[in-house]
């Protein structure tokens, strides 16, 4: 095999041995197949291309120091598939088809899964998009659900290291009664101007605010946004922000630690008072603030250039859950095997 560089991968794609595929037809999902080819067939008048019936997931199987790899909240993920899916009128799989054509393309392409310690990680991307054609706006009748897995660094190229972000004022990634709260692949695409103008200022990313008002946090590119003040781990309550499966895990770690923690609205001032504040979801991880640029005021919110404890205590904690360093008390882990 290719020698891969497992250290300094980048977050994109390389191609692995082989994906997973399976039909939506006459009214019912088809068995699992296995294709080594990175490319499928579309119909011209698929609803996937024209009006949006695309939703996907992201996940990661992590190689523990005992060699077994493992899957994080896997069942999380197959669910909301099924409600973002469901959301937009597809058919979507069901969580036990999920969790199996999961497990089956980590383990056809189980070589491609990086070694412990190396910082690298397989993610995985599940994919329902609707295939059935359609030239009136209508849901397709057909849907194909496919499952792809690629060898990945972290996203954020600074990985632990704090980095800095910019609020977005001028334009929104879902509206208020919109589909932000779901995976749906135009989600994305509302958000992609704000991505690259942030990122051309120098910014690693943008932070979106509430469409409505333009007055609280809502999340923070690809990622969900917390803050931390008085031992608390305190992160937006918004319906149009992705319930993130790491955020929501955070959550949970921080009250076995013994952090407080609250999930409410967050106005932009508030941001002053926090002493930490960070990105967190399946690729970012936690990804801590280092400053936080307001273009309406010129302000700078300045976290320092170093985690924080806090951020440092949950990170650890996630990651030892992840790569099986810590216990799995909360039975968040599938084994491929
Ligand atoms: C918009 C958005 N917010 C938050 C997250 C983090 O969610 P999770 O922790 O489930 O990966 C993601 C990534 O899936 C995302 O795309």
């Amino acid at each position: 095999m290719e020698s891969i560089d497992w250290k300094n991968l980048p977050f994109g794609y390389l191609k692995t041995d082989y994906n997973i595929r399976c039909q939506f037809k006459d009214g019912k999902w088809g068995s699992l197949e296995v294709s080594s080819s990175e490319y499928f067939n579309i119909h011209i008048a698929a609803t996937g291309l024209h009006y949006g019936q695309e939703v996907f997931e992201g996940l990661k199987a992590y190689r523990g120091k005992d060699n077994k790899i493992r899957l994080f909240r896997c069942r999380d993920n197959a669910q909301r598939m099924f409600d973002s899916g469901s959301y937009i009128q597809m058919a979507a799989p069901p969580v036990d088809l999920f969790v199996e054509a999961v497990q089956k393309a980590v383990k056809l392409n189980e070589r491609f899964v990086p070694p412990y310690e190396s910082g690298a990680t397989l993610y995985v991307r599940p994919l329902l998009i609707g295939t059935g054609a359609q030239v009136g706006v209508k849901p397709a009748d057909e849907y194909l659900f496919v499952v792809f897995t690629t060898p990945v660094g972290p996203y954020f190229k600074t990985g632990f290291k704090p980095l800095d972000v910019m609020i977005t004022r001028n334009s929104d990634r879902a509206a208020p009664l919109g589909t932000g709260h779901v995976k749906v692949g135009g989600n994305y695409a509302a958000g992609l101007t704000a991505g690259v103008a942030a990122q051309q200022l120098g910014y690693a990313s943008c932070l979106y605010l509430d469409a409505k008002e333009k007055k609280y946090i809502d999340e923070c590119g690809p990622a969900n946004f917390f803050g931390i003040k008085n031992n608390t781990y305190i992160t937006p309550d918004s319906k149009s922000i992705l319930p993130s499966i790491t955020n929501r895990s955070l959550m949970t770690l921080a009250q076995d630690l013994g952090i407080k923690v609250e999930r409410r609205p967050i106005e932009v001032p508030e941001l002053e008072t926090f002493e930490e504040a960070g990105a967190c979801g399946t690729a970012a991880v936690i990804t801590p603030i280092k400053k936080i640029f307001d273009p309406e005021t010129n302000k700078v919110y300045d976290y320092g250039s170093e985690a924080g404890p806090v951020s440092v205590k949950l990170y650890n904690l996630l990651r030892a859950i992840q790569y099986g360093d810590a216990e799995d008390t909360h039975g968040w882990i599938t084994f491929v095997e």
